[in-house]
């Protein structure tokens, strides 16, 4: 039997800031072209999962790897190569303040292909544009737009040069049920375009369910479970389905914290 091919694998990860241990010997593998949701928590360590996989931030042990390379093997130049197969659109919206929208989204064209020439990254930032709803913003700075609006401008940036890998954080919060609709729809167009694979962290379970080949939970510091969504669903576990019903009684709510120092058996 061939060895499945995993796109990204993540093992034994631990991360403290402070006293605050985060991850606390997290594993999970993503194989290529998948579509994974991260659900969990607020301050449940999504983010800060999220960042790991692009070596944004290192682990205090375990390791990251994608298509098979050790992240911590990389130096800081090759790290910064590395990152060229991500798109990714952070949580915070993260674009340039002082630059207009086409610029903001024609920037890792520019970046990935100086020879490109601007019509054609005009054409491919109208795509963009089109495919996330905005039109005729091209020359408005982010200050002029709707928390929304921003949030789908740093959506089409992520997805500009059509990554082999999309990490996208809370990309639909603070959107309306259509616009909503809309960016799950792109995403999964990309993954069946361009076999893209991407990782999503949502509390909107309406688009885990759409988007996601499988769901992930995270809970202090773990992966609570992974499954198909119907699996999910279907799950008896009494904190997925406290979770899936957002209730405010129950095991998430009443588990004591666990000890900072604690590290769970392997
Ligand atoms: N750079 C940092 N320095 C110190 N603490 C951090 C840092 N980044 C994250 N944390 C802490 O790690 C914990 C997890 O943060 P993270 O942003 O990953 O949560 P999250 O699950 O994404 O939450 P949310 O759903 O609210 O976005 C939080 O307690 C946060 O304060
Ligand atoms: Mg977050």
């Amino acid at each position: 039997m061939t060895q499945p091919t995993f796109k990204i694998r993540l093992q034994g990860i631990h991360k403290s800031f402070g006293p605050k241990h985060v991850l606390t010997g997290l594993d999970l593998d993503i194989a290529e072209g998948e579509s994974l949701v991260i659900l969990g928590g607020s301050g449940s360590g999504k983010s800060v999962l999220l960042k790991h996989i692009i070596g944004l931030l290192q682990p205090d042990e375990g390791t990251v790897e994608v298509d098979g390379v050790d992240l911590s093997t990389l130096g800081q130049r090759q790290l910064i190569e590395f990152r060229r197969r991500f798109g990714m659109s952070f949580q915070e919206g993260a674009l340039f303040d002082s630059m207009t929208v086409w610029q903001n989204i024609a920037f890792p064209l520019q970046r990935a292909r100086p020879r490109i020439a601007t019509a054609d990254i005009s054409a491919r930032v109208e795509q963009c544009l089109e495919s996330v709803g905005l039109q005729g913003v091209d020359d408005k700075v982010p200050a002029e737009l709707s928390g929304g609006m921003r949030r789908r401008v740093g959506f089409a940036r992520a997805i500009a040069l059509q990554p082999q890998i999309l990490l996208f954080d809370e990309p639909t919060t603070g959107l309306d049920p259509v616009m909503t609709a809309v960016i799950d729809e792109v995403i999964n167009n990309l993954r069946r375009r361009l076999g893209s694979t991407t990782i999503t962290i949502t509390h909107d379970l309406t688009s885990a369910f759409r988007i996601a080949d499988r769901i992930a939970m995270l809970h202090r510091g773990q992966i609570l479970a992974v499954a198909p969504p119907d699996e999910f669903r279907a799950s008896d576990d009494p904190r997925l389905q406290q979770f899936l019903e957002g209730r405010a009684e129950g095991p998430l709510t009443d588990d004591p914290p666990p000890q900072t120092t604690q590290v769970p058996d392997p």
